[in-house]
């Protein structure tokens, strides 16, 4: 990292201040060093999510994710040298069992990729595993609401904080991932009024995706929002750019190009004499 990048950097207490603040916070996932490069100076937080399995892999959902390949994807961002606070998911399977591999996998997240902090899915039962991961030093967010890990055993991707059970158990994962140490929520597809019930409970930041904007910041994953899907675009995302049609057109046009033998011309073309 650059010293001047090191200056700049957005930190945790950046994060936390935005609490309540007029500066939501500004968050997007990334995956890979081009992209991050592009993204980071419009970001105060980056994510490298485990969305990636679906989005980069073609996975259908986010359960056969591995720790290698959100290692692999933090290096990748991490190259680019962001001044963005940079958080990584830790992978189904790879923490929710024990508290000591929860912590094992947040260690090697950190070492090997330098990243600032983790995310892991929760709910209030997992507060031991939050606590013994900050009490060793690192940062944490909470991912409550909808949960793409737990999926398969929801039978699909089901909006939360519709009934006042729900609610109630969302702000009791809010209160206990606040009081276990992390330094922010995400909540995921969850209801205007129960996102806000929520993030008046706590006094860390709340993150929505699909959450309303009653939370302390926004994330969306970095393909939706650029249009690199065609189908099936969530409620939630609003589309800045199109780019699959950008890309389908560039495509075309190349390939006629090749087929009319128009491409490679004269200025693409390495002349000079064989000896
Ligand atoms: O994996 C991911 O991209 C996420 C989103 C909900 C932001 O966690």
């Amino acid at each position: 990292m650059t010293q001047e990048n090191i200056q700049n950097r957005f930190t945790i207490q950046n994060i936390k201040d935005s609490k309540g603040s007029d500066n939501p916070l500004v968050c997007l996932t990334s995956y890979t060093t081009p992209m991050t490069k592009i993204l980071d100076p419009h970001c105060d937080v980056l994510l490298v999510g485990d969305s990636l399995g679906m989005v980069i892999y073609g996975m259908e959902n986010t359960t056969r994710v591995t720790l290698d390949m959100m290692i692999n994807h933090g290096q990748a961002v991490m190259r680019a040298d962001p001044t963005s606070f940079v958080i990584i998911d830790l992978p189904y399977g790879t923490y929710e069992d024990t508290p000591e591999h929860a912590l094992e996998t947040t260690k090697r997240i950190i070492g090997e990729t330098r990243c600032d902090a983790i995310k892991l899915e929760c709910n209030a039962s997992n507060k031991h595993i939050i606590k013994h991961i900050v009490d060793n030093g690192y940062e944490v967010m909470a991912h409550i609401g909808l949960k793409p890990q737990h999926v398969l055993k929801e039978g699909g991707y089901k909006i939360k904080g519709k009934t006042n059970q729900e609610v109630s158990d969302l702000i009791e994962d809010a209160k206990a991932a606040e009081d276990a140490g992390a330094f922010g929520i995400l909540i995921e597809g969850t209801i205007e009024s129960a996102a806000q019930e929520i993030t008046n409970a706590v006094s860390i930041p709340t993150i929505g995706i699909g959450a309303s904007p009653a939370c302390d910041g926004q994330i969306l994953v970095v393909d939706d929002m650029l249009g690199m899907i065609t189908d099936h675009v969530p409620k939630f995302v609003r589309q800045y750019a199109n780019l699959a049609d950008t890309i389908s057109e560039a495509a075309e046009n190349y390939a006629q190009d090749v087929r009319a033998r128009t491409f490679p011309a004269s200025e693409h073309t390495y002349k000079g004499k064989t000896s």
